[in-house]
């Protein structure tokens, strides 16, 4: 027996309805904010990763699938999509079309990362992104469209964290104020921190060792290093997000994983989820069209992990209930009737019905019972009787009434009337 690869997941029947009522309630609710969708390759040019998300991160350093292919190039399945939405954006330059891009997307992303709940090594996210606006109005309505979202599906109870990491010159005079704090500890960190203090010395504030976490408490604080700009940029997207009702906690240790972002950073957590509580993350990423070799463009958006959406969903209890298979299934009273059933079930699904037969050669009990099974509401058998007479008889499965049709009337529905 040939399993899937560590870290992967088949998703059968019966959840992928879950995923659907998700990808479904999504779609409408980002159409409704008026984003498009984007589909992208699933794996592009390693630079578009290495130089987008940044040299010194985890995806980067630890986790990207990359390999040559047959032509020699460096090849990366993608860790992430926000990188490359922009290398597309660039590519096929959309801000020239309409100076403010609004999409969405869904679909697979790969990590080699230690597999546990929660994490996989192809995961899926949605996401969306907003292109062209500096303002923090389009921080503000990217996280009205997250909350919009998960209320969609039902999630109400999430805890949202948000942070600034300025602009360029307030993030590069708090870093080089981290590492001189940091530099007076350096035989106390954590070995993974002490790695980090000249390459992404911010990382180390999110560090989980504790006594990393014991140094972190006593470091500067972001929001002390604010400029005006980057202040102001903070102070208004808050304001909004009140106006909006939507609950926040400021967390001035959250500072995300990937090296594109400034101003705005925010996570999505549940404590329906354990170790890997984080199922959404984003910000704003004003610097990421000029690293990928665009003109600048400013830019904000997110990402949510389906996976973990769907867990807390399941946890609690919120997973939608599953639909019948049919609505009305057909049963041949004799194999030699198989076509005339078939028949009828080609006209009934044109009609927009789900309808079931067999095809196995079942007996007339079996295939009411297989009737039974798929929830149908209706059930009809098919003989020489029905042919003749032109009359077919359909069995209210719920209250076992027969009532007889006409085969047009059958045809054009007068049984769900
Ligand atoms: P991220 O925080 O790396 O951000 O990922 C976003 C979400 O994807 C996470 O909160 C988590 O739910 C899910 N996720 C990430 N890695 C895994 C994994 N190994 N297994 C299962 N789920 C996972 C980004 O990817 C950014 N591109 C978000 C963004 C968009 N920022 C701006 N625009």
């Amino acid at each position: 027996m040939i399993q899937e690869i560590r870290g992967t997941k088949d998703i059968l029947p019966e959840e992928a309805f879950y995923w659907r009522f998700v990808e479904e309630n999504f779609k409408k609710t980002s159409e409704n904010f008026g984003y498009g969708e984007i589909r992208t390759p699933i794996f592009e040019r390693t630079e578009v990763f290495s130089g987008g998300i940044g040299e010194g991160t985890d995806v980067v350093n630890k986790e990207m699938y990359t390999f040559t292919d047959r032509s020699g190039n460096s090849i990366t399945l993608r860790p992430e999509m926000t990188a490359a939405l922009v290398r597309s954006a660039i590519r096929h330059s959309l801000l020239k079309q309409n100076p403010l891009q609004k999409l969405w997307y869904f679909g697979p992303f790969f990590r080699y990362e230690r597999p546990q709940a929660g994490r996989m090594r192809q995961f899926h996210q949605y996401g969306a992104e907003c292109l062209g606006s500096a303002n923090p109005e389009s921080d503000a309505e990217i996280l009205a469209l997250a909350d919009a979202l998960l209320d969609s599906i039902g999630i109400d109870k999430y805890k949202l964290l948000i942070n600034t990491l300025g602009n360029d010159s307030v993030r590069a005079n708090y870093r080089d104020s981290l590492v001189e704090f940091f530099k007076n500890y350096e035989t106390e960190l954590s070995e993974d921190s002490r790695s980090r203090l000249e390459k992404n010395p911010l990382r180390i504030l999110d560090s989980k060792n504790p006594k990393d976490i014991e140094i972190v408490g006593k470091a500067p604080n972001i929001l002390d290093a604010l400029d005006d700009e980057s202040r102001d940029h903070f102070e208004k997207v808050k304001k909004m997000l009140d106006e909006f009702g939507i609950a926040y906690e400021v967390s001035p240790l959250l500072v995300r994983g990937l090296d594109y972002y400034c101003h705005t950073v925010f996570e999505f957590r549940s404590e329906a989820l354990g170790a890997q509580d984080s199922f959404g993350g984003g910000g704003r990423y004003d610097g990421l069209f000029s690293r990928l070799g665009g003109k600048d463009a400013p830019a904000v958006g997110f990402a949510m992990g389906i996976e973990r959406i769907l867990m807390v969903l399941e946890k609690e209890n919120k997973l939608p209930e599953s639909k019948p298979e049919a609505d009305i299934y057909l049963v041949a009273v004799d194999s030699e009737f198989s076509a005339k059933v078939h028949d009828l079930c080609f006209k009934l699904r044109k009609k927009g019905l789900k309808v079931g037969c067999d095809l196995t050669g079942k007996s007339v009990k079996a295939q009411f019972r297989e009737a039974n099974k798929s929830g149908a509401k209706y059930a009809a058998a098919i003989g020489g009787q029905e042919i003749e007479s032109r009359e077919i008889s359909v069995k209210n499965m719920n209250t076992g009434e027969q009532t007889s049709f006409s085969i047009n009337d059958f045809i054009d529905l007068k049984f769900m009337r």
